[in-house]
């Protein structure tokens, strides 16, 4: 699996609310990288889960609506999108209180994770990126040399999500995303770990963009 666009692609994973989308989002601007958020691939699925009237806890129901339904990935002003049906998915959608609540029990789901991962793949035809999530460095291009994993407190991630204005269940999402059965939450083999608790976001963006090459 590895070629040559492996190697330009920086894999940002960790826990919920651990500061990673705000680091890989300017890490990728500052590489001149395309920033991809995976999370928000499984939230919209999710969504899209939720508005055919299924309960997210039944995984062979998440598994029949999963099947029909496509994740489009454009790309505007330097990152990925989230898109069904012509429909990109806005923040609202995507952080509404349903879709926090659903979104690890449809991202444990095997038959959706191997669709997202492998449209996940496929992102790396369009050229160096800088993709996070859970699995990237573990599953998605475990052939990658520029890995991290940045980890912060519970109470400091617990407090960031209140002070995004949501209701989000930080601790019960980790533990669902750490003990399911495909792709658990871990740090990929070769991650650099940043302890993102007590620093600043340039600070952060600073310690991956030091460790580059
Ligand atoms: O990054 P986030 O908190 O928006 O991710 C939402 C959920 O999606 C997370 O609780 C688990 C799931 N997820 C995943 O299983 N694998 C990924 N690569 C990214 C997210």
């Amino acid at each position: 699996m590895t070629n040559q666009y492996h190697m330009q692609i920086i894999t940002i994973d960790g826990p919920a609310a651990s500061g990673k989308s705000s680091v890989a989002r300017i890490v990728a601007q500052r590489r001149g990288a395309i920033y991809v958020n995976t999370g928000n691939m499984y939230r919209a699925m999710t969504w899209a889960v939720l508005q055919t009237g299924i309960d997210p806890n039944d995984q062979e129901a998440v598994r029949q609506a999963a099947a029909g339904i496509t994740i489009d990935s454009p790309v505007v002003d330097g990152q990925t999108q989230v898109s069904i049906k012509g429909r990109v998915l806005t923040q609202e959608d995507l952080n509404s209180d349903p879709v926090n609540r659903g979104v690890s029990l449809v991202a444990r789901v095997s038959e959706v994770r191997d669709r997202l991962v492998a449209d996940q793949r496929a992102l790396a035809a369009l050229g160096p990126l800088v993709m996070e999530g859970r699995d990237i460095g573990s599953v998605v291009f475990p052939d990658s040399p520029l890995k991290f994993y940045i980890d912060a407190s519970e109470e400091v991630r617990a407090s960031r999500r209140r002070a995004q204005g949501h209701t989000d269940q930080v601790a019960e999402r980790d533990r669902l995303d750490s003990t399911r059965k495909t792709s658990p939450l871990v740090i990929p083999e070769g991650a650099i770990v940043i302890d993102n608790s007590l620093l600043t976001l340039e600070q952060a963006v600073e310690a991956v963009l030091n460790r580059l090459p």
